[in-house]
């Protein structure tokens, strides 16, 4: 089984992607779980984790708190999709049992990645500001990441006409990320807005009966607010990534060079795309353009089955 690394914000959709991250352990083994600021700030993000983790039972599996901040911009946070709990709509208890380790999640990490044999892939699903820095405090770590998968991006935005919410909360983080010569897998708004939550689903969810499927029930209603009258449904995009390392036969990619924009008046955050190998620097990334959806819900119903 893979050896993986969740970087997150729950973040309702991150809470998801570690709900179906930990009941594949034949598939995917988590080595630890590190957050940072992102939906709201490090801190609820980092309770938020604990609470999940209390959820599902995941007592063994460290949770290490990371960035307060953005590399170089103001704070952005997400509050108006995720409630200002950033778990808004369940009724899990609010102050969680699990206790938060001690590390920073950077060095978290660096150390993990070190002491590896180069088997960690790193699912990224918040702001890329952990991850940078830790490229910063021991650059070889560039040689230990199997693979980054990660959720952000794009060839549209959803907080601006250009970028999506991960990358314009920290531009220069995935910038160097993503120039890094890591093998990326982006999972951008392209192809998570495949993973739509249809109005029936939190019902369906709801009548599986166990405790998870309560939670997740409950949060995907709140959260469809945030999506009605745009989309069919709410997008689940942090389980993209996770549901790529179990069976990524669900995805069609392409290898292709992605740039993040950092300069841009009205495309801060926007990532640059290049379809018709226009320029000639290197890809660095396998973009996730298709999803099937029948599969995806498939394995999203049997993850919360199996709890
Ligand atoms: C991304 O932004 C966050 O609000 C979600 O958790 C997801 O990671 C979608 O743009
Ligand atoms: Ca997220």
């Amino acid at each position: 089984n893979k050896r993986i690394i969740i970087d997150c914000d729950p973040g309702i959709d991150d809470a998801m992607a570690i709900i179906m991250a930990a009941s594949h352990v034949s598939d995917l083994r988590i080595e630890a779980i590190t957050t940072v600021s992102g939906n709201v700030g490090v801190d609820k993000n980092t309770k938020n984790a604990l609470r999940i983790c209390d959820l599902i039972g995941l007592h063994d599996v460290p949770v290490a708190m990371g960035a307060n901040r953005p590399l170089v911009r103001q704070q952005l946070v997400a509050s108006d999709v995720h409630g200002k709990s950033g778990l808004d709509g369940t009724a899990l208890p609010e102050e969680p049992v699990k206790k938060l380790a001690d590390e920073h999640a950077v060095d978290v990490l660096v150390e993990k990645l070190m002491a590896s044999e180069g088997d960690i892939t790193l699912v990224a699903i918040g702001p890329l500001t952990n991850i940078a820095l830790a490229i910063r405090k021991e650059p070889r770590i560039i040689l230990k990441i199997r693979e980054i998968a990660l959720m952000g991006g794009g060839t549209y935005g959803n907080r601006t006409p250009a970028a999506e919410f991960n990358i314009y909360a920290d531009a220069e983080a995935a910038r160097m990320v993503f120039e890094s010569g890591v093998a990326i897998a982006m999972f951008g708004l392209d192809v998570t807005h495949q993973a739509l939550a249809t109005l029936d689903k939190p019902d369906e969810l709801k009548g599986i009966g166990n405790p998870v499927a309560t939670a997740v029930s409950d949060m995907i209603a709140f959260y469809s607010g945030a999506y009605q009258g745009k989309f069919a449904g709410a997008a689940l995009h942090d389980p993209c990534p996770v549901a790529y390392l179990i069976d990524p036969s669900m995805f069609e990619l392409e290898h292709i060079r992605v740039d993040v924009e950092t300069k841009g008046e009205f495309t801060y955050g926007m990532t640059v795309v290049d379809f018709k190998g226009v320029t000639d620097r290197n890809p660095n990334v396998q973009f996730a353009r298709k999803l099937d959806q029948d599969k995806f819900w498939k394995l999203f119903m049997e993850t919360i089955k199996s709890y």
